[in-house]
């Protein structure tokens, strides 16, 4: 299937001028990885409860229910390779002057996929940190349904959960590079989760170009000033080609 952006001209002019570009993405992007995304048909939280297994009361109900959830989320992560979206976004990366990327995935694709700006919001899947909040290096933990920090409390993944707060100097940084982009893209999320959904609204109140990438309508679409329906691996490079972003081959795809 060939995509064709359909970008109205001088709207394709202004992102081929912009110099600083700001990127949301969200578990829409490594769908074509082979990652479930959260929401919709298939989603991880069809037939659970978030506040179940993704939050701190839900962990002190049932931390061995919670780690095998996150266990099997883990070995899908480490099976998956990055996608021809991801690859695009590295290689916007490489053209253009200023480029940072926030994510609200845990999977660590953009890393993988080469990528160097990248605020991971929401944490990592692959990390474990301590429930009590003590700074020891997580052991390896694979071997216990619920693995101890070596202070004795339970050690927990090392994401955000619900109710929780983001990481402060992360959300700053996402801030500051919302407020200050010429062009914010959005990729794959559904834009119901804040604070991260609020960074597009911020870039453009800020003035910035709004440019959505994703299956489906979602709040932020009516705000955008162009929106792209389809599958980030197409969309994505395509749109770059289109705007004479991409350098081929897609870097890492090993052709
Ligand atoms: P969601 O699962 O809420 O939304 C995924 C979005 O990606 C939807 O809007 C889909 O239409 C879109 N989508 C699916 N496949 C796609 C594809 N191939 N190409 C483009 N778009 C596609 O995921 P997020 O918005 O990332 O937080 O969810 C935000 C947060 O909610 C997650 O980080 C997680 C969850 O609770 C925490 O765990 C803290
Ligand atoms: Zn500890």
């Amino acid at each position: 299937m060939k995509y064709e952006p359909g970008l109205p001209e001088p709207l394709a002019a202004r992102l081929r001028a912009a110099r600083r570009w700001f990127v949301l993405t969200g578990a829409g992007i490594s769908a074509e990885s082979g990652v479930p995304t959260f929401r919709g048909a298939g989603g991880l939280w069809e037939g659970f409860r978030p506040e179940e297994l993704a939050s701190a009361d839900g962990f002190r109900r049932d931390p061995a229910r919670v780690w095998r959830w996150y266990r099997w989320r883990r070995g899908i992560v480490a099976r998956a390779e990055p996608n021809a979206g991801h690859r695009a976004l590295v290689s916007l990366e490489r053209q253009v002057e200023h480029f940072s990327l926030a994510t609200q995935n845990v999977d660590g694709l953009h890393e993988r996929a080469g990528n160097c700006n990248v605020l991971a919001l929401h944490g990592s899947i692959m990390r474990a940190r301590c429930f009590a909040g003590c700074l020891a290096a997580a052991q390896d933990e694979e071997a216990q349904p619920v693995p101890r920090c070596i202070c004795g409390s339970p050690l927990r993944p090392d994401v955000v959960w619900f109710g929780e707060t983001l990481p402060g100097e992360l959300l700053e940084q996402a801030t500051v590079e919302a407020g200050h982009c010429e062009v914010c893209l959005v990729v794959g999320t559904s834009a119901f989760v804040h604070p991260a959904a609020g960074l597009p609204i911020a870039a453009r109140l800020a003035g910035a170009i709004l440019v959505e990438v994703n299956l489906e309508e979602t709040p932020l679409s009516p705000v955008c000033d162009a929106v792209l329906h389809g599958p980030a691996a197409i969309v994505l490079p395509d749109l770059l080609r289109c705007l004479g972003l991409l350098r081929e081959p897609l870097p890492g795809s090993g052709v």
